[in-house]
């Protein structure tokens, strides 16, 4: 392991205070968040924290990489004293574990992120919305009382259940499921902090986000800036699915090689960013670093930092069939590209894995895709397209073999996990 990076197996401590990794994932409970990082360091007052969280160019560790210090202002301007926060730990994507890494290790980092920035935007209500499993296993509930019994907490926080979908953890639909309604994504505009949980002015954030909004609070936008690059400063939590299967998550400095992190000898591909994100053919891969400056020409983006590398002995055009599946059986079906784009699109990617499609497969594919794209409420069809248009590109060759009947792949074992979702496909075929 690099000495950019640190290993998350939940052992190792290292004082977040210095420049050194790890700065999240330390474990620890609330005696020991205290020793290590002091109260809450409230600011005292609205928009007080924005210019630092400004300063230290912190952006959203959710997948989009937006600004932090924008949302806050946006938020903390609306409407005053009716703002409700949001903290996302949501977590669909199931090729990621790092925020449930993050909530098992440093809880008490996401709910001090939470207050401070409940203070920040003027917020009374504060929801932290996660997993429903998780919520069971980090026993959560339980820990509230002792931060209230320290008083640490302004704000009451709700903790309330996500359900383990891939679009739950997408802002419309949490501030659906949050105002009663069911989590499933509306069109936008007006975006959740202009109208979002109950029509009020909502902060939706990552829980990684808010971890690391808790640590700029303390130690200043400098030591945030310690390690990263000059425009993507700081670290990310990543989630490392090598070839042989096994899977971590590592707090890594943005900028670090990409190499550094996969082992890539007989590996065909990496996927980058997860189901939303893209393919990466692994030789170009081994010469890219985790940023989004350096893997936008490649056509990918860091997302919520999902990294996995496809054994060479694989098929990416069978993997991707399966992934796209999925991806499919969770649109939330109330719009035309998700009911039968995304449907038609994952039943030709079958018949390409299967072999010997029919001649206009590939012009289906791509014609379907140029349809569906920015036509849905939620962007959900737009990461699935980028997903698949990644695998007809850097799997061309297999496609190829696949157009004859053909497949090379010595083993067809599944790699890329993906749950036991909604039961049927049965309109597909
Ligand atoms: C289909 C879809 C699924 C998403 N799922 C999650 C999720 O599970 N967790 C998350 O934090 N953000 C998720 N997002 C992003 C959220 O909509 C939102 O942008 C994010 O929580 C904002 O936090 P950040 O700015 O701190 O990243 C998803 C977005 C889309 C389009
Ligand atoms: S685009 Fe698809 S996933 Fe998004 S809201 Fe519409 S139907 Fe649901």
């Amino acid at each position: 392991m690099s000495p950019q990076t640190a290993s998350t197996t939940l052992a190792p401590q290292s004082p977040a205070g210095g420049g050194g990794l790890p700065r999240l994932l330390p474990p620890a409970g609330l005696a020991e968040h205290l020793r290590r990082h002091g109260p809450v360091p409230y600011r005292g007052g609205t928009g007080a924290l924005i210019g630092d969280v400004r300063a230290a160019g912190l952006t959203g560790r959710g997948g989009a990489a937006f600004p932090v210090h924008r949302k806050l202002e946006a938020v903390a301007t609306a409407r005053p004293g009716r703002a409700i926060v949001v903290g996302n730990g949501a977590e669909g994507e199931p090729a990621s574990h790092k925020d449930e890494a993050l909530l098992f290790a440093a809880p008490h980092l996401v709910l001090d992120g939470l207050q401070l920035a409940a203070e920040a935007v003027g917020a009374r209500r504060a929801v932290l919305y996660i997993r429903g499993d998780l919520r069971e296993r980090t026993r959560l509930d339980d820990q509230m009382p002792e931060r209230y019994a320290h008083g640490l907490d302004r704000v009451a926080v709700e903790i309330m259940s996500a359900p383990g979908r891939f679009l739950a953890g997408e802002e419309s639909a949490l501030a659906s499921l949050i105002s009663g309604g069911p989590a499933v994504p509306r069109f936008t505009p007006p975006r959740v902090f202009e109208r979002g949980v109950d029509g009020r002015p909502t902060l939706v954030q990552n829980v990684e986000t808010l971890a690391h909004l808790a640590l700029i609070a303390r130690y200043g936008p400098g030591w945030f800036r310690a390690v990263g690059t000059p425009d993507e400063p700081g670290t990310m939590l990543c989630t490392l699915r090598q070839a042989d299967g096994s899977a971590s998550v590592a707090e890594v400095a943005i900028g670090t090689p990409l190499a550094d992190l996969l082992d890539l000898r007989a590996v065909s591909a990496v996927l980058v960013g997860g189901y939303h994100g893209a393919w990466i053919p692994a030789a170009q891969a081994a010469a890219l670093a985790l940023s989004n400056a350096a893997l936008r020409p490649a056509g990918a983006f860091t997302g919520a930092g999902v990294l996995a590398a496809l054994p060479a002995d694989r098929c990416g055009v069978v993997e991707s069939a399966r992934i796209i599946r999925y991806l499919a059986l969770e649109s939330a079906g109330q719009c035309g590209p998700c009911r039968s784009g995304l449907p038609s699109i994952a039943a030709a990617m079958a018949e390409l894995a299967a072999g010997g499609p029919g001649p206009h497969v590939l012009r289906d594919l791509s014609r379907w895709a140029g349809l569906v794209e920015g036509r849905g409420a939620c962007h959900h069809p737009d990461g699935t397209v980028r997903f698949l248009r990644s695998a007809l590109n850097v799997f061309a060759a297999e496609i190829g073999q696949h157009q004859q009947g053909r497949c090379t792949a010595a083993s067809d074992l599944p790699f890329l996990p993906v749950p036991a979702g909604p039961s049927t496909d049965a309109d597909w075929s």
